[in-house]
């Protein structure tokens, strides 16, 4: 029952933080270059995160129990020893990936992000949805064995 709490919480966190991100790419991102209008992405930014970066946290937490329960444990970590340890590590991964783009978009991407200078934003906001896809179905993985 635990871990189905667990798995409940995880999911709903993954539902915002996958759907926000690719609702940012498919909606957003195409008007933002479109009209040529950085204000779009900045605005976005700014209601996201209040929700998308607890969602992250949560998705963290619940996700490390989660790997507890399947007997990965700190100690286990990027040893790639296992089926399911690899996927627990590999999501380690791309969540520490994950991070430093949220970082570099705080410090360098969005505080000079201009209308006609769209690029770096752009691929930056890809490459986290295409990481959020990819952690997605690294978890669907788990209840098949791993890989
Ligand atoms: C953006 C980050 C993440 C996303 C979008 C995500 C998404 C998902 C999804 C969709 C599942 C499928 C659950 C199912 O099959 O019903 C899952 C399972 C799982 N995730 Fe994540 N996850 C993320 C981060 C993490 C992290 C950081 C860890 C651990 C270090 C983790 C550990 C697990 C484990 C152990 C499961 C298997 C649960 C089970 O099948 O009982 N996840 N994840």
């Amino acid at each position: 029952m635990r871990h189905h709490i667990l798995l409940v919480l995880h999911l709903l966190a993954a539902s915002i933080w996958v759907g926000g991100h690719l609702f940012l790419s498919i909606r957003f991102l195409p008007e933002a270059i479109k009209k040529r209008d950085a204000s779009i992405l900045k605005n976005f930014k700014g209601k996201f995160e209040p929700v998308g970066m607890p969602s992250l946290l949560i998705l963290v937490i619940t996700g490390i129990m989660m790997a507890y329960d399947f007997d990965v444990t700190f100690t286990k970590w990027f040893s790639f020893s296992n089926a399911i340890e690899k996927v627990v590590s590999t999501k380690l991964i791309l969540l520490l990936t994950t991070m430093v783009m949220a970082i570099c978009a705080d410090i360098f991407v969005f505080p000079k992000l201009k209308s006609d200078r769209l690029l770096p934003a752009s691929l930056l906001i890809i490459t986290v949805t295409v990481i959020g896809v990819t952690l997605l179905i690294l978890g669907s993985l788990v209840r098949i064995g791993g890989f």
